[in-house]
């Protein structure tokens, strides 16, 4: 059996936190809760706005040595300066509207394959492994291949809003992208609005080595404390793997 790991996003401990401008709850102290529950890496965004993560937040993160950063940000000249500088193990790059409530859509990696891919040539340089976050579209593929990132994440958001009846079609297209990417020698992540009712079949796509989860995970560890809320999601993900081989 292949296994899957568990990438655990903390951006909402720190959006509880610059609710009140407090110095807690502390992202980088629930790390160690998140790791206790069997998360394989730490996910944060710095977003362009500071709405949730703050660059200490990172640099604190990486000086603890915990777990893998995987930084999720945009493509601007600021943002890969800043990972070239502090050198995440792994850069996640997706696109960013300052209006937006989450990441809305995946990298039109085409329209800006020049930036993306100066982007992941210097990030590579710095030795940071980079993914690009896109939607399951087979148009993407090809340019993915082209920016010189070596991995890339499936956004996962239509699959996990799809009404019953559209989800369906959901899953077989990133069935269906998730194979072609890594035969076309991606590592491929996936993520975006999973949750423990609906992680199961994604989980079960055997090209998909590693899932992103953070909303559902904080919101769920306000019930049952986030060691409780990570472990849930990684035994459901594991047994999913095993049962689908
Ligand atoms: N992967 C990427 C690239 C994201 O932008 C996000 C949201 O920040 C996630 C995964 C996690 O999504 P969610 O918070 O819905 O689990």
């Amino acid at each position: 059996m292949s296994d899957i790991r568990l990438g655990v996003n903390l951006d909402h401990v720190a959006t509880l936190r610059q609710a009140r401008g407090t110095d807690y709850p502390d992202p980088v102290a629930a790390a160690a809760l998140a790791r206790d529950g069997g998360a394989d890496s730490i996910t944060l965004h710095l977003r362009e706005d500071r709405r949730h993560v703050q660059e200490c937040d990172v640099t604190r993160f990486l000086a603890g040595g915990l777990l893998p950063l995987n930084l999720e940000m945009a493509a601007t000249p600021e943002m890969v300066a800043f990972a070239c500088r502090v050198r995440p193990r792994y850069v996640c790059l997706v696109p960013e509207r300052r209006a937006e409530l989450t990441t809305e859509g995946g990298l039109d990696v085409d329209s800006q394959l020049q930036a993306i891919g100066d982007a992941c040539r210097r990030l590579g340089a710095a030795g940071v492994t980079v993914a690009l976050f896109v939607d399951p579209d087979p148009a993407q593929l090809k340019v993915c291949r082209a920016s010189g990132a070596p991995q890339l994440e499936i956004h996962t958001g239509r699959y996990a809003d799809a009404a019953p009846d559209r989800r369906q079609g959901e899953l077989e297209r990133i069935r269906a992208f998730a194979a072609a990417a890594q035969a076309a020698g991606m590592e491929v992540h996936a993520g975006h609005g999973l949750r423990v009712d609906n992680v199961a079949p994604i989980a079960a796509i055997p090209q998909i080595v590693e899932l992103n989860i953070g909303h559902a995970i904080v919101a769920r560890a306000v019930f049952v404390g986030l060691v409780a809320a990570v472990a849930e999601i990684k035994q459901t993900m594991r047994a999913a793997r095993r049962d689908s081989t």
